[in-house]
């Protein structure tokens, strides 16, 4: 089974972007901490980021045919705005985790609302960098099961 995780608009400038928001780690780093961390339970971590929604709507349908079986997804500033992205993922019924760096309750009241905690499995938020292995941790758990 295939993990994927998907990053949204901006997540590219990590490391100089807001570091008081989004911390220093790359997210070069990021992905390459999320792929050793899959490997050594045996499965494979794919990693796409883009400022574009058509792009990850197209690389989330593209998953009803590549094995994809879990999703962890950073829809960034898309979370506040992407009806098409939030339908792109309950099309495809994969379950996904979604992740935030910064704790966007305790920010501008337009972040409090996301078009996908609904149909997540689980929302992280506020732990930064972490919060990405802690849901790669539980959909290798959830796959392993
Ligand atoms: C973010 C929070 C969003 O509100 C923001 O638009 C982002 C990043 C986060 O990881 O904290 O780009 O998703």
């Amino acid at each position: 089974a295939r993990i994927l995780v998907l990053h949204g608009p901006n997540l590219n400038l990590l490391g100089t972007r807001e570091p008081q928001h989004y911390g220093s780690d790359t997210l070069d780093d990021i992905n390459q901490r999320l792929a050793s961390q899959a490997q050594a339970a045996g499965f494979e971590c794919q990693a796409l980021q883009s400022n574009a929604e058509h792009v990850l709507v197209e690389r989330v349908h593209a998953c009803l045919s590549d094995g994809t079986a879990f999703i962890l997804i950073n829809p960034a500033a898309f979370t506040h705005t992407s009806v098409a992205l939030r339908d792109a993922l309950s099309g495809v019924k994969i379950p996904f985790i979604e992740v935030h760096l910064s704790n966007v309750h305790a920010r501008e009241p337009f972040r409090q609302h996301s078009y996908f905690s609904d149909l997540a499995v689980g929302v992280i938020c506020g732990l930064g960098a972490h919060g990405y292995e802690l849901a790669l941790a539980h959909a290798i758990r959830h796959l392993s099961a």
